[in-house]
């Protein structure tokens, strides 16, 4: 058991990091759990606060004085925080660009780019004084290095997310903070639910016949680059099931 290691999540209520946050209580961390959907946290603080010390807040990183708030009033045994994961984001509206409402791509920018640099920006200053050995964990896609019908917007804050974890590296060279675009391909969560707004059967259709990944799968690559030496950084993390692949280029022909 690792003492005193300490682990931020965000989106915790769900798929990745509730599964995160159940690979670091194995290992022994502390956990700091964070969503909306309050009961789920609770619930989560239920079935791991006996093993490890949890402490949980209801929040919305679209709301950066929340942001600020929840990491200024952290309790004092929770403050040195050594990994922030990333992880609360959202994709909406799969039809194609011209079909979809405007409220859903700012939805998606608001939480996957300007909900994330709140969470960052407000646990940088801890994560550079807990220096060697603190890592970002931030949860890109494939959606933001390759594209496809439906993306559109969803895509685009992935590759904000891998363009910004690639820059901070650069910036926090020298702090040993370390920075992960981890960019998974199919996983089945709640993601498609959500994608589809409460769509069990599209959700389920979607990842019918073929072996996703998982959100256990997941958690453990977070956990793989959180707890690697200090002086290694993965950069990027791309996954996806051995089930999935690219399709050709698209032609309009005559
Ligand atoms: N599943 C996939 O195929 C896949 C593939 C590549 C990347 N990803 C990415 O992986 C991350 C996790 O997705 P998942 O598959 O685990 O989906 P999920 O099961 O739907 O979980 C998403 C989590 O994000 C949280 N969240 C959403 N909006 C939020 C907000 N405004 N403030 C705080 N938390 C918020 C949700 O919590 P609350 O609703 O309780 O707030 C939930 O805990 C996302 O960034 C997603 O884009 C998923």
């Amino acid at each position: 058991m690792q003492m005193g290691n300490i682990v931020f999540i965000t989106g915790a209520t769900s798929g990745f990091g509730r599964a995160a946050a159940r690979r670091f209580a194995a290992a022994g961390w502390s956990l700091i759990l964070t969503g909306r959907r309050l009961k789920r946290l609770q619930a989560l603080q239920d079935e791991l606060g006996g093993r490890v010390p949890v402490h949980v807040a209801a929040l919305d990183v679209r709301d950066a004085a929340a942001v600020r708030q929840v990491v200024g009033e952290l309790p004092e045994a929770f403050r040195q925080v050594r990994v922030l994961i990333n992880n609360a984001g959202l994709a909406l509206a799969p039809q194609a660009a011209q079909q979809v409402e405007l409220a859903d791509w700012h939805t998606m920018i608001d939480t996957n780019v300007t909900g994330l640099v709140n969470v960052t920006h407000a646990l940088l200053p801890t994560l550079i004084a807990t220096g060697a050995g603190a890592s970002i964990v931030n949860l890109g896609s494939v959606a933001g290095q390759w594209p496809y019908p439906g993306s559109h917007v969803y895509g685009a804050t992935k590759a904000f997310v891998q363009q910004f974890s690639y820059n901070l590296r650069c910036d926090l060279l020298g702090s040993g903070v370390r920075v992960t675009d981890i960019a998974p391909g199919m996983a089945e969560t709640e993601f498609t639910l959500v994608r589809t707004k409460g769509d069990q059967v599209a959700s389920e259709r979607l990842y019918s016949g073929t072996t996703p990944l998982t959100a256990e799968d997941i958690a453990e690559q977070i956990f793989y680059v959180a707890s690697l030496p200090a002086h290694i950084n993965i950069n990027r993390l791309e996954v996806m099931p051995t089930r999935q692949a690219w399709l050709p280029f698209a032609v309009d022909r005559d």
